[in-house]
């Protein structure tokens, strides 16, 4: 347990900062950069724990992968270059990784064993074993191959016309992957749209796939050739920072090259609603993703309704603003989110008990929570519930807070943060 005392620094956070690269986006560069035919350079990779998992699952698979700090270079030789690997696949705490290989390996000619830690081995993977099956995929676990640890005798598989019941991108890019080696051509239908990374890139290593409004087809006709990418900042690590100078009085903060992508830019949407001030500076497009810088000015906020399609575009940066939510006026109400209950924790729950611990008026609800401003916060003794949001969100409470907050363990930031502490000491000093 890696336990820390934060004492309130009541400062404002001045200063600029460049977060680390995406997660989303680094998954999928070191996945399809493995799959392609050639030589794929990867800059400002993100070197979390989950991504460290992807990049080790495809060292054991064959692929040469060499990381100089934040650059990969991927020495891809097609799928026919894969072998079996020889121990279990071992994914950690990563979803992404797990949902995502899970489509990848099924189309594969190898037989593989994938599984997590305790808190990935309980959540659901049938949202994609469902799908895959459809399209002929063997695996094999825990009822009926619903839960990690799993078993993968990849095979060709058969194409599929599939409405997405939930709003997921990780199962989108499961069928995806699985549908680059399937024959016939894929079709998935999304209800809302859910972040597009995986379409983005898979277009830039040039792979038959057209988007007709939530309609997504892909077929196996063209070969994925190897592309450099830059992966942009991660507007779900910025979140944290835009969050703590939303809500501390005199902040100015600029967050250089960060992804904008549209799919992923709900929480400016939110804070702009709230009465945020904030601007977009030196936007531009690389590796088929927008960048831009993101300045953030304190003003006053207010509380808002946060529901509907909005959801996909903020969803992991409901823990931070469900905090921001405690320090405006008013009452914030967050639903259609019941998605967070299947999250690293079920941070519906997770969210409610720290606030309410550090003295915040918020109740849970089925799907989201209802959250009644203004309130100073206290301080006292939290849980991260090993969920790396969760312990962030609690650092930057510490920020606002009255007296100390002893968080139990911090070890959970190095998912997708690490740096973090270093970043937040940049601004806040
Ligand atoms: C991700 C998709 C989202 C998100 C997760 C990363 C991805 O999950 O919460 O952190 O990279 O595709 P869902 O697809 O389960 O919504």
């Amino acid at each position: 347990m890696n336990e820390i005392q934060l004492k309130p620094i009541h400062r404002p956070l001045i200063g600029e900062l460049e977060v680390p690269g995406d997660k989303s986006i680094s998954h999928r560069a070191v996945m399809l950069g493995s799959l392609a035919n050639g030589t794929t350079k990867v800059t400002h990779f993100l070197e979390g724990e989950d991504c460290m998992h992807t990049v080790e699952a495809f060292r054991s698979m064959g692929v040469s992968i060499d990381k100089e700090e934040l650059t990969l270079t991927i020495e891809g030789k097609g799928m026919e270059a894969f072998v079996e690997p020889r121990e279990p696949l071992y994914f950690g705490n990563s979803g992404t990784t797990a949902r995502l290989m899970l489509g990848l390996l099924s189309g594969l000619p190898i037989f593989s064993i994938v599984y997590g830690d305790p808190s990935l081995s309980k959540r659901p993977m049938d949202r994609v074993t469902i799908p895959l099956k459809k399209m002929g995929a063997n695996f094999d676990g825990r009822e009926m191959g619903s839960y990690l640890p799993l078993s993968i005798r990849g095979k060709t598989l058969n194409s599929i016309d599939y409405t997405m019941p939930v709003k997921s991108a990780q199962v989108k890019s499961a069928i995806l992957l699985a549908g680059l080696h399937a024959e016939g051509e894929t079709k998935i239908t999304e209800m809302t749209p859910t972040r597009n990374h995986t379409e983005n890139m898979l277009r830039a290593f040039g792979a038959d796939l057209k988007t007709d409004g939530n309609t997504i087809t892909i077929t196996n006709k063209q070969t994925l050739s190897a592309t450099d990418i830059y992966v942009p900042g991660d507007i779900s690590s910025a979140a944290f920072f835009l969050a703590a100078a939303a809500i501390i009085p005199g902040s100015e903060l600029t967050l250089k090259n960060v992804g904008l992508n549209e799919t992923r830019t709900g929480i400016i949407d939110v804070l702009l609603a709230m009465g945020a001030d904030i601007q977009i500076n030196n936007e531009q497009t690389i590796s088929g993703e927008i960048i831009g810088d993101i300045q953030i000015t304190y003003s006053p906020l207010q509380s808002i309704t946060i529901e509907g399609d909005i959801i996909p575009r903020l969803i992991d940066e409901i823990p931070i603003l469900a905090l921001v939510a405690t320090q405006v006026e008013g009452t914030t109400i967050i639903r259609d989110a019941k998605e967070l209950r299947v999250k690293e924790t079920d941070r519906i729950t997770a969210i409610t008990e720290l606030l309410t611990t550090l003295g915040a008026e918020i109740e849970a609800t089925e799907d989201g929570m209802i959250i009644h401003g203004r309130t100073q916060l206290a301080g006292g003794k939290v849980a991260s519930y090993d969920d790396h949001r969760i312990a962030m969100m609690a650092v930057v409470a510490s920020l606002v807070a009255n007296d100390e907050v002893i968080l139990d363990d911090v070890s959970s930031i190095a998912v997708s943060y690490p740096g973090f502490f270093e970043d937040l000491n940049k601004i806040s000093n």
